[in-house]
């Protein structure tokens, strides 16, 4: 995937041939959504009803399906996917700080992607490297022993 497609850029034809790749089983409800999301970062709303018709489902219970995984997306996310840890490490050494300043680098909320689909603020409970706390994940790297200096470096020369 190039780069997240709005709801609008989306091929229905594209969903439709995804869906009838992979519409054989009712068991691949999951692997078919993830592949419709592999290809265009998220799950298009659209495609609900495509997949429904496809399996043999009611479009309630396919979008239960999707509403049940956290890490299927119902929307589309930015490029790069910035993860602040709010785990009890982190916390104690100034996460909340760190978090703070991202959210004004950004410009958006935790779960918010910014308006040209560079970036994605989520939190997590515990990236599980506590010694390095405060932390952050940046397209799966992570930045440890982060202080409101670094993390203005990182976000200034777009290293994050
Ligand atoms: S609490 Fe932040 S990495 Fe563990």
């Amino acid at each position: 995937m190039d780069k997240a497609k709005t709801a609008t850029d989306v091929d229905l034809a594209q969903i439709n041939e995804i869906v009838v790749e992979n519409s054989q089983q009712k068991w691949a409800l999951i692997p078919l959504v993830q592949k419709i999301q592999n290809e265009f970062g998220y799950i298009p709303p659209q495609s609900v009803l495509v997949i429904a018709r496809a399996m043999g489902l009611f479009p309630s219970q396919v979008q239960g399906v999707i509403s049940f995984y956290e890490q299927l997306y119902t929307e589309p996310r930015g490029k790069k996917i910035v993860r602040v840890c709010r785990g009890t490490a982190c916390h104690v050494r100034g996460g909340k700080t760190i978090l703070k300043l991202v959210k004004q680098h950004l410009g958006i909320e935790e779960g918010q992607t910014t308006p040209d689909m560079e970036y994605t603020l989520e939190t997590v409970a515990c990236i599980g490297v506590c010694a390095l706390a405060p932390n952050m994940v940046v397209s799966n790297r992570v930045y440890g022993h982060l202080n409101p200096k670094r993390v203005e470096q990182l976000f200034r020369k777009g290293e994050g």
